[in-house]
């Protein structure tokens, strides 16, 4: 068995594997494969239709809230939210937690004025600052829920009447959250939804047609919505590992259940490293991620018997983010809690 702690595109329900190679070949025995039906047939419209009212229900969406299904990754929505919801004099409040976030703010600079909350940039991005103030007047309030390359997570959503945007690409769908307080969420499918290749974008109409600029129809929202996420060809097969990662999600339980799981996950790993000498996690207890776990190991000889004892145990996807060097460990929604256990066991044994 191969453990895969990658940290996206990472690991997938077994079960997903096996009924999208069987789609490829006989898509629900039509004797085509899914990636030769035309997007504008009976056949993909179930699809797409099945996943966004899947989506919607393990969100517990209202009805205020539409599910999009969009190309380009979240590095796209980073320029296309400020592009749909900032005019030039205004000013969006973001808070600067890591790369992730930094990029996003440097995009929305493209289109207006950001004003940085706050920042933990001072300390490598190791905590989740506190007690930041959102200014009243700012148009929308961005931030990262979990960081990715950091490994840092906010369980809690901040108190403001600011309209809040979220970059939920690593955590979505890993734990409660009450997704109708947002008035925008987007997620690169890759870790906890599906394939590489599709975004989930999820949006409160009444934000959208404010900007005086013109948009170009594909960076349109309320086009896309119009259109049912078919303003264009959609990634029709990356959809489809969506609806299957949904379906398995709901089978597990849905987001409630898979947080026991993830929970019990990240205390295990978190856990066997503060027991152990020489492995040290880098980020601060309170803001620890449930889903990417970073540390360090002090020597290199431990590191070297780490790295090789992985090898010989099929770990894979250890290594940390070429930014931040050291060590991440992944634990998306699909990971077994088998997997989990195997790693700790293999550290506490070194
Ligand atoms: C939190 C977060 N935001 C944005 C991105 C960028 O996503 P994409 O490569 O799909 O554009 C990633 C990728 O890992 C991420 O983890």
């Amino acid at each position: 068995m191969i453990h895969n702690f990658n940290a996206g595109p990472s690991i997938l329900p077994k079960e997903v594997f096996e009924e999208a190679a069987k789609a490829i070949l006989n898509f629900r025995d039509t004797g085509l494969s899914i990636l030769e039906i035309g997007h504008r047939t009976p056949l993909f419209e179930s699809v797409l239709n099945e996943t966004v009212s899947l989506a919607k229900e393990l969100m517990k969406l209202d009805s205020d809230h539409e599910v999009l299904f969009l190309h380009g990754g979240a590095t796209t929505q980073f320029f296309q939210i400020p592009m749909n919801l900032l005019n030039e004099s205004e000013t969006a409040a973001y808070l600067d937690c890591g790369v992730w976030g930094s990029k996003a703010i440097k995009e929305a600079r493209v289109f207006g004025n950001v004003e940085v909350v706050a920042s933990s940039k001072d300390k490598n991005y190791t905590y989740i600052p506190k007690n930041f103030r959102i200014p009243s007047d700012a148009v929308y309030f961005h931030y990262t829920t979990n960081n990715t390359i950091e490994g840092t997570e906010m369980f809690t959503i901040p108190e403001t009447n600011v309209p809040l945007v979220a970059d939920m690409s690593s955590d979505i769908l890993s734990h409660v959250l009450d997704f109708n307080r947002f008035a925008f969420i987007y997620a690169g499918a890759q870790k906890n939804i599906g394939a590489a290749g599709v975004n989930m974008v999820v949006v409160r109409k009444d934000i959208l047609g404010k900007v005086n600029r013109k948009l170009p129809g594909m960076m349109d929202y309320r086009q896309h919505i119009e259109a049912g996420s078919m303003l264009n060809t959609p990634p029709v097969f990356a959809i489809y590992v969506c609806l299957l990662t949904l379906r398995w999600l709901k089978q597990q339980g849905g987001v409630a259940a898979i947080e026991k799981v993830n929970k019990a996950k990240a205390d295990l790993l978190y856990k066997t490293l503060d027991a152990k000498d020489g492995f040290n996690p880098t980020v601060a207890r309170e803001d620890r991620s449930r889903m990417n776990v970073v540390f360090l190991i002090s020597d290199p000889q431990l590191e070297k018997k780490f790295l090789d004892a992985c090898k010989e145990q099929h770990m894979v996807g250890v290594k940390g983010h070429r930014s931040v060097g050291g060590y991440r460990v992944s634990l998306y929604n699909a990971l077994p809690l088998e997997s989990v256990k195997a790693l700790s066991s293999l550290i506490d044994q070194l």
